[in-house]
């Protein structure tokens, strides 16, 4: 049966207390209204329908995307209104509704909750809650069969006792829709047209109300304000430490790992505390990560070793090489297999070699280092004249002394060494030595200053 999606992110969002529409807030580094529209991709619905009020122009600038449908309600009336503005773009069997700042919800709820919907049912979901204030209650007769909702502000203190609340998320009917949304009306405690109130409807017309129960509370919790925010994000890097360990992965602390992006992993990997995983990463087998690394839209090859402190962003690690501690690979770096780049060690769009090595504190940059080829600390290739960027080549094994100064664009050939402290300007051939240097002199019996008196 065909599905059309409504999710709802017109509302204001106060208790954010901030400048950004609250479906922007960030949970897992994205956007709760992206998540929530990324879970309804997986649904395969013909269509998918945003409706936006607060900040309009801003959900539509950062989340605009071909497959979505963004619809505006002006002025926000209640649920039920914001609904009945996406009516005329809706023309599915079946129709869900879903929130924007609702983000956790999973794609397999949603996919049993779909399964109760046909022209005599609908559904709803629903959870059990603790402390069930502000949530509209699910009315059941003596039989269990659902009735009506009631909104906490227009419940009795009886039906305040109801611990079933609704989640807001339902799934109906489409032919259906636009008759009861246009008999909503908004004679009720908060004087707005309830989306809630088409359940009662459904009933007197004779259809059944199925409900499902979602896994948890935080699947369905909302984030009104920035504490919730945090129980949201918390939650779902709870999740995602869990799925990896399903997947083979060591996780000293699952309660100090963060992932804001997609990870694909190997067998056998361990991964340190405070490590913070962004963008699109890739973790081969046995890669061992250290404490307190960054690591952004980057690839682990096997047995790669990436130690603490270090921060990777669009980079890639060799097999069986090793980074850091303290090390900073800048897009474009990579490390051939067996590398090694110790700390202090910045590279930006270089590739090193199998087994070259950069031990301490250099910078390399717009750089191409052959297998084998040995980095003294303190080297810098010079690769900018405050205009342009010029590339710095180095064949295999070479050695370059400490503390030199490779002015690019220049290029040294296999089995080259400078001397320490070289400031290289011109190519060196293979197999010679440069040395760019002030020639070193003794002086006999010089005497060191003597300190002047002063009275
Ligand atoms: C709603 C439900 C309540 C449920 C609760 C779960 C109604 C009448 N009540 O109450 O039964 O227990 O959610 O959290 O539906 N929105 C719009 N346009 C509007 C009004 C709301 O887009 O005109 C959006 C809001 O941005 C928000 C969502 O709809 O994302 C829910 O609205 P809100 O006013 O927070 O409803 P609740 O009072 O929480
Ligand atoms: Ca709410």
């Amino acid at each position: 049966m065909s599905l059309d999606i409504v999710i709802l992110a017109a509302g204001q969002g106060t208790r954010m207390r901030s400048a950004l529409p609250k479906v922007l807030h960030p949970v897992a580094g994205k956007p709760m209204l992206g998540h929530v529209i990324d879970t309804a991709r997986q649904l395969k619905p013909q269509g998918i329908h945003v409706v936006i009020g607060h900040g309009a122009e801003k959900v539509r600038e950062q989340l605009a995307a071909d497959d979505l449908n963004f619809v505006l309600q002006a002025e926000q009336l209640g649920t039920g209104h914001a609904v009945a503005q996406a009516l005329p773009a809706l023309s599915a069997e079946r129709v869900l509704i879903l929130y924007g700042d609702v983000p956790l919800i999973e794609a397999a709820t949603l996919e049993r909750l779909l399964e109760q919907v046909n022209d005599q049912q609908l559904g709803l979901l629903t959870v059990n809650l603790q402390d069930p204030t502000g949530y509209g209650r699910i009315v059941r007769d003596a039989q269990g069969t659902v009735q009506a909702i009631v909104e906490h502000k227009d419940a009795s203190e009886a039906q305040r006792l109801i611990r079933e609340g609704n989640t807001g998320i339902l799934a109906v009917p489409g032919k259906r829709l636009a008759d009861w949304l246009g008999r909503l009306s908004n004679s009720n405690a908060q004087g707005e047209y309830y989306l809630t109130d088409v359940i009662a409807m459904a009933v007197a017309d004779g259809l059944v109300v199925a409900t499902e129960q979602a896994q948890d509370e935080l699947e369905v919790l909302g984030a009104n304000d920035r504490i919730q925010l945090s129980q949201l994000e918390r939650h779902y890097q709870y999740r995602a430490a869990r799925r990896l360990m399903v997947q083979g992965v060591t996780l000293l602390d699952p309660a100090r790992f963060d992932l804001r992006g997609e990870v694909s992993v190997g067998r056998d990997v361990t991964i340190d505390v405070n490590v913070i995983l962004e963008g699109q990463v890739l973790i081969e087998d046995g890669v061992q990560i250290g404490a307190n690394c960054v690591i952004k839209d980057s690839m682990l090859r096997a047995g790669a070793i990436v130690k603490a402190n270090s921060h990777l962003e669009g980079a890639e690690v060799g097999e069986g090489a090793d980074c850091g501690p303290f090390a900073r690979l800048r897009p474009g770096s990579v490390l051939g297999a067996k590398a090694h780049v110790g700390n202090f060690v910045e590279l930006k769009n270089a590739v090193l070699g199998a087994g070259a090595k950069a031990g301490h504190l250099s910078y390399l940059g717009d750089a191409e280092i052959g297998a084998r080829t040995n980095i003294g600390a303190g080297t810098i290739t010079c690769n900018y004249d405050g205009a342009n960027k010029f590339r710095t080549v180095m064949g295999e094994d070479v050695f370059i002394g400490s503390n030199s100064a490779l002015v690019a664009p220049v290029t040294l050939g296999d089995g080259a060494t400078t001397g320490a402290g070289s400031v290289v300007t011109s190519d060196v051939p293979a197999n010679t030595l440069a040395v760019g240097r002030a020639k070193q002199r003794n002086i006999d019996g010089w005497k060191r200053p003597l300190k002047i008196k002063r009275d």
